[in-house]
């Protein structure tokens, strides 16, 4: 049964029955990999994708054009320190949290957003199509500015999103196996001392005692988790179960699902309590932009919270890391009223 699902959501399109049962066996390969690493299999009703990859490109029947947009698209993904100063901030690429070059479950592959959207965002309370997302991921976790909308670099990372999905119906019914990073099960209590120990036992030898990560040369060895160069307090890893979820299924890295649930959370509960730059929606008070925020977002980070350890009142600043400005002029809502 879950076989010729897999095999129905894979195929999206016609497909003689000697391609499906290869395809099956595609799948179910993909799927022992991942059961392997520690990762639960899909349920019967969840949709199966395997992204193509960039060899795949190479070998894909499309027009040559279309190949270089790809892949400039694809080399502004995992490289997209290129735009620093003008459209990143801090040392991140976007496949420093994207892992597998935004193909790997679970790690937030990107191909679903262009097979969902335009769709309703609660985050920021409007219908966003593709770009839209794509910018808040500069806006908040890259603490920048977006890439103008239709402008030639944002072709090619929407048209890398895009190809990703390549296969997949627009809309699909089925939940997606592997979308996000789903996070493991709240425990009761979270813990600031032990998620330090962890940290400093697990993580800290490749991004450093102080969460400042490694960079060489310009280029972003490890990135920073917090502090300047880090994503901003608008980003989505700052709420714990975001950030519990990235570290249950990604770090250390190479080593996913080796940490506890507990222990997963308490890192999270620790890094996420660290400073890094102000969120581009403060209004000049951490409070009242906790508060406005907090249906939607901030009711899971600990922004505007006292930090039991220190007192300290966090994402109470003006620092806005290396950004020279605090809000993007192209973060707006819209209203179709
Ligand atoms: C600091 C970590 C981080 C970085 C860096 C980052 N993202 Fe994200 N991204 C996230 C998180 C967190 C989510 C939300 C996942 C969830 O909903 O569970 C997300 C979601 C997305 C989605 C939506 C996926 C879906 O399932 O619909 C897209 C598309 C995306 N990011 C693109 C990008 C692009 C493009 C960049 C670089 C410009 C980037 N991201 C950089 C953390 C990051
Ligand atoms: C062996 C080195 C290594 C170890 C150990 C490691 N990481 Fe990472 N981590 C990375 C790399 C490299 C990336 C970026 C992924 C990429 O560029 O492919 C990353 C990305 C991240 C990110 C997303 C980007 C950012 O900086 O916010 C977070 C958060 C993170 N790691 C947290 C942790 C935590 C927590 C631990 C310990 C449980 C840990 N890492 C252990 C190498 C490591």
């Amino acid at each position: 049964m879950m076989r010729t699902l897999l095999t129905v959501a894979l195929s999206g399109c016609v497909m003689l029955p000697i391609t499906a049962a290869a395809n099956d066996d595609r799948t179910q390969a993909y799927i022992d990999q991942l059961t392997a690493m520690g990762f639960p299999a899909p349920n019967e009703n969840q949709l199966v994708h395997i992204p193509p990859s960039m060899a795949d490109l190479e070998k894909a029947d499309i027009h040559p054009e279309l190949k270089k947009v790809i892949r400039r698209g694809y080399d502004l993904f995992t490289n997209t320190q290129q735009l620093r100063g003008k459209n990143v901030f801090n040392n991140m690429n976007c496949s420093s949290c994207h892992l597998g070059e935004g193909r790997m479950p679970f790690s937030a592959p990107i191909w679903p957003a262009a097979v969902t959207l335009p769709g309703y965002r609660g985050k920021n309370g409007h219908v966003n199509n593709l770009e839209e997302r794509i910018a808040g991921c500069f806006t908040y976790s890259m603490n920048g500015k977006p890439l103008e909308y239709g402008s030639d670099d944002m072709l090619a990372l929407s048209a890398y999103h895009q190809w990703l999905a390549t296969g997949v119906e627009m809309y699909p019914k089925q939940p997606i196996y592997g979308r996000g990073f789903p996070a493991p099960e709240r425990p009761a209590e979270l813990s600031y001392v032990n998620g330090e120990k962890l940290y400093q036992k697990n993580c800290a030898v490749c991004h450093a005692e102080d969460g400042v990560g490694l960079r060489i040369d310009g280029h972003t060895v490890f990135p920073a988790p917090w502090g300047d160069m880090s994503n901003n307090w608008g980003a989505g890893i700052v709420r714990l179960h975001t950030a519990a979820g990235f570290i249950k299924n990604n770090m250390p890295l190479g080593q996913p699902n080796s940490l506890t649930d507990q222990e997963a959370w308490d890192i999270a509960f620790y890094m996420d309590s660290q400073e890094r730059p102000q969120d581009p929606r403060y209004t000049g008070d951490v409070k009242e932009t906790a508060e406005k925020f907090g249906p939607t977002f901030h009711k899971h980070s600990m922004y505007g919270q006292v930090r039991e350890s220190d007192g300290k009142l966090l994402g109470d600043h003006d620092n806005t890391g290396d950004k020279p400005f605090l809000k993007p002029d192209t973060v707006r809502s819209r209203t179709f009223d």
